[in-house]
């Protein structure tokens, strides 16, 4: 079992990693408040509910499993959950665990942020994106109807607690989405994980228990290190966003369905390794290196041809991440060295889409 920690300017985040690590030893060292409500969605209440309840027995515990689904990750799911807690009478002696992957991650840290103006929270991440990514660094969120993630907070946990057996229950294509996540920490900021990925693909696509350790650990580094950096985003924490601009476009056009956002992002990072070569020093042969890489992991490099590409253009001006009217593209010196370019202009960006698609 390891540790590391998030500093942030408020708070020092422990986050434990392991594998088969929960236990109501382990917990009992992290919750402190006399009772618990633990939220998870029904799919992950059907395979671990038995233990998270078995774990949690010294307190007084209440489970809610909400739907499972994006497209539940709203403000109707958000009021359920305030109902739920003011029906049962809690009051700030509370614990909150977000016991699932991103969707429950972001909604219930939402919840937390805001019941009684806030109370604890715990993630305990389930899916190989959350355990890499969206447990750690305190962004919480649910979608509007008019985009993802439009209303949230900052909010930090009092712990995270990751257990990579959870990782072994996931869904192929889920566990292959969060991989693009960990390919992404390889080209923005440790070169050396893109050659281990690419050396070790097979074992990786088997979930072998040493492989999984390595990169979640390796990636929950490389996020700590982002996060504590720029908690806020107002620098550093963007290059997180390599490959998004792209990525998110892509799922827009798509309506969100069809693809997966790790694979939307796998996408859009091979496009912006592209921008990269033409625009910066990135060398071709790191170029060939993470588009090799990222097909020995089964991830897709090709824009879905249903789409066309003045769509994905529309979608790319509507990114939030935009500021002003410019495209803001995340784009790579060297790998491991970021630069934020905002300055590639709609018919640059069409003919290298075009470019990128023959
Ligand atoms: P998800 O939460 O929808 O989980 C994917 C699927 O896997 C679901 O069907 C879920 O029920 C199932 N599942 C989860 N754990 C399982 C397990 N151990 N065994 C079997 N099935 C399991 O998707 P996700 O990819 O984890 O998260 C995506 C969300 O994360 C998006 O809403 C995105 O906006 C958000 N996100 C947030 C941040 C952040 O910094 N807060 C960062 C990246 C992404
Ligand atoms: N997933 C991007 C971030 O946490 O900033």
């Amino acid at each position: 079992m390891k540790k590391i920690f998030l500093s942030t300017i408020n708070n020092k985040i422990p986050i434990t990693i392991g594998n088969n690590i929960i236990s109501s030893k382990l917990l009992s060292k992290h919750i402190k408040s006399k009772s618990v409500v633990v939220v998870t969605n029904k799919t992950i209440g059907k395979i671990y509910l038995k233990k998270i309840r078995n774990c949690l027995k010294n307190y007084d515990t209440k489970v809610l499993e909400i739907e499972d689904g994006e497209k539940y990750k709203n403000i109707t799911t958000f009021t359920k959950i305030h109902n739920y807690l003011i029906d049962n009478r809690f009051d700030r002696d509370l614990t909150i665990v977000a016991f699932g992957g991103g969707v429950v991650g972001d909604l219930v840290g939402f919840v937390a942020s805001t019941f009684m103006r806030g109370v604890k929270l715990i993630h305990i991440p389930t899916t190989l994106l959350a355990q890499v990514d969206s447990s750690i660094g305190g962004k919480t969120a649910i979608n509007h109807p008019n985009g993802k993630n439009l209303i949230g907070t900052f909010y930090q946990p009092i712990s995270v607690i990751i257990d990579t057996k959870f990782l072994l229950t996931l869904p192929e294509e889920e566990y292959l989405s969060g991989l693009a996540e960990v390919v992404k920490y390889g080209l923005i900021s440790k070169p050396s994980l893109l050659s281990w990925m690419n050396k070790n693909s097979k074992k990786i696509l088997s979930r072998d228990k040493d492989c999984l350790g390595y990169i979640v650990l390796t990636s929950a580094r490389e996020k700590v290190r982002f996060v504590s950096q720029d908690e806020r985003e107002s620098n550093v924490r963007a290059f997180l966003n390599y490959g998004h601009t792209l990525g998110h476009a892509i799922e827009a056009a798509m309506n969100y369905r069809n693809i997966l956002h790790g694979e939307a992002i796998s996408i859009g990072m091979l496009f912006a390794s592209m921008l990269s070569v033409e625009k910066n020093k990135l060398d071709i042969k790191d170029f060939n290196l993470i588009e090799d890489t990222l097909e020995k992991l089964n991830l897709p490099t090709q824009i879905p041809k249903q789409i066309k590409t003045k769509n994905i253009i529309k979608h790319i001006k509507f990114d939030k991440k935009k500021q002003g009217d410019r495209n803001r593209f995340v784009l790579l010196n060297k790998l491991g060295s970021c630069i934020i370019n905002d300055k590639l202009k709609d018919d640059f960006l069409e003919k290298m889409i075009g470019n990128y698609r023959s």
